[in-house]
């Protein structure tokens, strides 16, 4: 099926005759497959007598080759799949099997993108960027502070150099314009984090995506808020060398070198918000981060400090 997709890219028109040639199969069969396409991957095809068949808009596939041409310092091997339940499941799954790390796999769909606190993530073919960055991290916990956080200015960085000049951070890491949701981040971890261990550094971008019934919250994409459809492969190659610059940076000089930055781009810096764990909240309001990227909340006139992966922000109506 996706062959027949990959012959259909260019959104020009194709006869059904042609395209059951190239793919040696009878015309009947090409119009069940291109069924199929609509149904399942919910791409839109123009059916016309005596012309053929054709996209409704055309599709640029991610490439490696069109990656590294836009990325020449990043030597990192890039696993690509037309589809995979998660690609955080998959570099999981292929640290398992000793792939040596630094690698990076990506999808052009996922079936079971996972969200944050057990959340899952929309991720419809072609469209957006399911991004995941293997590390082996040999430094113990300090390496590991703040990281998820850094992640996060690397995202907001490449959506700026893609247009998205809105783009800030929600503590503890998600990517907004406004109030809408335009990237997320999940980070998984298998090992000793106080001594070797590799963590996935999992990133999706909304980016051509116009159109979606089952996301749970607000949202927005790069296509949305530039008005014209992005290269998938550029904004790959762009978050890469974010993230190469600002993973270097947090090697060397730890999260204390970036907290500044990051409250500078705090959306909800100085808000009245309420944080909610499990059935708890609690209401104060942000003061900033620390050294390690907790959260600092002033709660009845104390400081008060959060940190943990399941733990999230809400802004309070009267803010
Ligand atoms: C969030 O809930 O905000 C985090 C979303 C993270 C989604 C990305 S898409 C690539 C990677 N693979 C996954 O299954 N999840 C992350």
């Amino acid at each position: 099926m996706l062959t027949l997709l990959k012959l259909l890219k260019d959104g020009r028109f194709h006869s059904g005759e042609a395209l059951g040639a190239a793919l040696g199969v009878s015309r009947s069969a090409v119009w069940k497959q291109l069924q199929h396409l609509e149904a399942e991957l919910n791409l839109p095809i123009h059916k016309v007598r005596g012309r053929g068949y054709q996209l409704a808009s055309p599709l640029v596939f991610l490439n490696a080759e069109e990656i590294a041409s836009n990325a020449a310092s990043l030597a990192w091997p890039v696993h690509i799949f037309d589809s995979i339940d998660s690609t955080n499941a998959e570099a999981l799954r292929l640290v398992d099997a000793n792939c040596a790390a630094p690698f990076l796999v990506l999808a052009e769909q996922q079936t079971a993108g996972r969200g944050r606190r057990g959340r899952k993530w929309v991720s419809p073919f072609a469209q957006n960027v399911y991004y995941s960055l293997v590390l082996r991290i040999e430094g113990g916990l300090r390496q590991l502070e703040g990281l998820s956080l850094v992640v996060g200015l690397a995202v907001m960085q490449a959506l700026r150099k893609s247009g998205v000049q809105d783009a800030a951070l929600k503590w503890p890491n998600d990517v907004l314009v406004g109030r809408k949701k335009i990237a997320g981040i999940l980070l998984e971890l298998v090992g000793d984090p106080a001594d070797i261990c590799h963590v996935v550094l999992g990133i999706g971008i909304n980016v051509n995506m116009q159109k979606a019934t089952d996301v749970d919250q607000q949202w927005t994409s790069v296509q949305l808020e530039t008005g014209s459809p992005v290269d998938r492969n550029r904004l790959v190659a762009q978050l890469g060398l974010q993230l190469q610059g600002y993973l270097d940076l947090h090697k060397a000089s730890g999260f204390a070198a970036l907290q500044e930055e990051w409250e500078q781009n705090h959306l909800w810096q100085g808000k009245a918000v309420s944080l909610i764990a499990g059935v708890n909240q609690i209401d104060g309001v942000v003061l900033g981060i620390d050294r390690q990227g907790a959260l600092r909340l002033n709660v009845d006139g104390v400081e008060k400090i959060y940190s943990g992966g399941e733990l999230s922000l809400r802004l309070r109506d009267d803010s």
